[in-house]
């Protein structure tokens, strides 16, 4: 068998296991094509709202329409601009609204055919409207294959900063088609790449050093591109399964979170400035620096995470960013926010090295500032 045959075999499934809650992440290439029937099955006799982007309805709505059309299933659309600007609550009753306007019932479905935008919004609206619907995640972008689509955390953004409003609400199904991945621009597969090089640096390091070796196969869509969204949703749902709620161990995924959310809402959510995952790839960098500062880790490891996120393309320093950042009250004040702050301590995900992360819970304020300080005259 040839590289490219054994490549289009690739099919893997994973489960987050949650009860009766418990759902399947569908991962392969081409698997819309093969294993559409997955999605049809589920909504024999269902009508379908399928809630989308302009960008990404213009290259695969049809074909989704078409598979539904296939199995006589009616379904309608709804198509919202493009951006994290849509995660918002004019957005969220807009798709609120249409899917009453359509006459959806129940048990009727909502499809999310997106990134992590449209995964995020079309999730809460799911759970809002007639007081739960079912949906399910068919992931757009890689950083929704490895980790938004996954988990059941949807939500919007307020003025106070980014996911403040929100369900956890699982999908039914997650359908990850890695071939869609083919026409994602060069800057929002590396964005999501971030993701994957996260799973490495919480826990794994022996993941973080076989992507050091093989992330161009990763990008060139080789068969290193299933073996690493597969690793990543099996290390997500082994996450999600103990702590679908995050009371404990699941806050170690917002590695690099803290510092992202900031820049991104310093950014004012303008994602020509900032996207999310080089957020979290500047963040994690500065999360390592923080940690090194603390004294946790070694200069070494801060080095080699920089060196590695830098290789792949993405923006590992504030220095890089395209605007001028505000000042350190400011990002403080974001910061505070966006983690529970409990008399002057913050809640902080550090590392002891690569593969090493931990929750603190603890972090005083002050040593946040200094820290800032420093990294913004870089
Ligand atoms: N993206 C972090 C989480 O799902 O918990």
């Amino acid at each position: 068998m040839n590289q490219q045959e054994n490549h289009t075999a690739t099919r893997e499934v994973v489960k987050v296991e949650l009860g009766e809650r418990s759902y399947d992440i569908q991962i392969g290439r081409n698997l819309f094509d093969t294993d559409g029937q997955v999605i049809t099955t589920l909504m024999q006799n269902c009508r379908v709202a399928i809630v989308s982007d302009t960008n990404v309805a213009n290259l695969h709505l049809v074909a989704l329409q078409s598979l539904l059309d296939s199995a006589s299933i009616q379904h309608t659309q709804i198509i919202l601009p493009a951006g994290e600007a849509t995660k918002s609550y004019q957005h969220l009753q807009q798709v609120c609204d249409a899917v009453l306007e359509a006459r959806l019932e129940r048990n009727d479905w909502i499809i999310a055919l997106g990134g992590g935008v449209i995964g995020d919004l079309a999730g809460f609206a799911a759970g809002l409207v007639r007081r739960g619907m079912r949906f399910i995640q068919i992931p757009t972008s890689l950083l929704a294959q490895v980790d938004s689509s996954v988990g059941g955390k949807t939500g919007i953004n307020s003025s106070h900063g980014k996911n403040l409003v929100g369900l956890f609400n699982q999908p039914s199904l997650v359908f990850a088609d890695t071939a869609i991945l083919d026409t994602l621009p060069d800057r929002d597969f590396k964005a999501g790449y971030a993701e994957i090089a996260k799973y490495g640096l919480i826990d794994d390091p022996a993941f973080f050093e076989w992507l050091e070796r093989n992330w161009r196969g990763i990008f060139s869509g080789g068969p290193e591109r299933e073996e690493a969204i597969a690793h990543s949703c099996r290390a997500k749902a082994r996450v999600v399964a103990s702590d679908e709620f995050e009371n404990g161990c699941r806050a170690l995924l917002n590695l690099g979170h803290t510092f992202g959310h900031a820049l991104e809402k310093a950014a004012n959510y303008d994602t020509a400035l900032l996207v999310h995952g080089e957020g979290v790839s500047i963040g994690m960098v500065m999360a390592f620096s923080f940690s090194q500062s603390l004294e946790l880790c070694s200069a070494e490891d801060t080095a080699r995470v920089k060196s590695h996120l830098a290789e792949v393309g993405l923006p590992v320093s504030v220095s890089q960013l395209p605007f001028q950042l505000p000042g350190v009250d400011y990002l403080l004040d974001i910061i505070a926010q966006d983690k529970k702050v409990s008399r002057g301590k913050l809640t902080f995900i550090l590392a002891r090295g690569i593969g090493k992360s931990f929750i603190q819970n603890d972090v005083p304020i002050e040593k946040v500032r200094q820290f800032l300080d420093k990294a913004l005259k870089q």
